[in-house]
């Protein structure tokens, strides 16, 4: 509990630096490989001949993009959406973007975007918690009509029990809140997490998310 605390003082007073803060976020974790959800939800793509090529995808919260560059690698289209111009920029900056790669980047706070629609697949990996609750629902409702029937959200959510869980600029459910969220949605993956570990950039807390692979239909 005690530990617990601290790591909450810690994690607001780091977060008044946001620009450093996401730079070496993004200097660890930049080059790491995609993440499981995007992997799967990429692969339910291929399952299906329903929906025609080439696949337009939103990124949200791209930083430098590990997860952007997983979608280009298969020929996705991607709009690349993140609020810090060090993460667009690194992104850009990127030697493995492949050389015909359709790629736009939007330097923006995701709550105050329009997105362009309609897209096949909405990524947000552990970025969508980043939303104070109050901008939430609003910005859940814009993804889902950015999405084409048959597209996918795949994203991470916060749980109650996250160390996290209190600070206000943050978005948190408990799991009946994440299944009303779903309730319209084919839920083709969901994972729910616990564990204590460090974060990229090397404190420790106690992660509990909410693991999330959905389809629109
Ligand atoms: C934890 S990082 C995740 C980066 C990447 N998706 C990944 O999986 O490693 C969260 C990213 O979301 C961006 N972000 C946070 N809140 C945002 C918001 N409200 N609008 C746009 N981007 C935001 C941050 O700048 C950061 O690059």
């Amino acid at each position: 509990m005690f530990e617990k605390i601290i790591h909450k003082i810690l994690f607001f007073k780091k977060d008044s630096s946001m620009n450093s803060k996401w730079k070496n976020y993004y200097s660890i974790t930049g080059n790491r490989k995609p993440r499981e959800t995007l992997k799967f939800a990429i692969k339910q793509f291929e399952t299906e001949t329903f929906l025609a090529e080439p696949y337009d995808a939103i990124d949200l919260g791209c930083g430098s993009g590990r997860d952007t560059i997983e979608l280009l690698l298969n020929q996705w289209r991607v709009t690349a959406i993140d609020s810090e111009i060090t993460a667009i920029e690194g992104l850009m900056q990127r030697t493995d973007i492949p050389a015909k790669a359709s790629i736009r980047t939007i330097c923006s706070r995701f709550e105050e975007t329009l997105f362009p629609s309609p897209v096949h697949l909405v990524n947000s990996s552990f970025a969508l918690p980043l939303v104070p609750p109050n901008k939430f629902p609003a910005l859940w409702e814009n993804i889902l009509s950015s999405l084409i029937t048959g597209g996918r959200i795949a994203c991470q959510l916060y749980g109650e029990r996250d160390s996290w869980f209190g600070n206000p600029r943050m978005t948190f459910f408990s799991h009946s809140e994440i299944m009303a969220l779903l309730k319209s949605l084919n839920v083709e993956l969901f994972r729910e997490e616990e564990e204590d570990s460090k974060t990229p950039r090397g404190y420790y807390k106690h992660w509990h998310i909410f693991h999330i692979v959905a389809q629109k239909f």
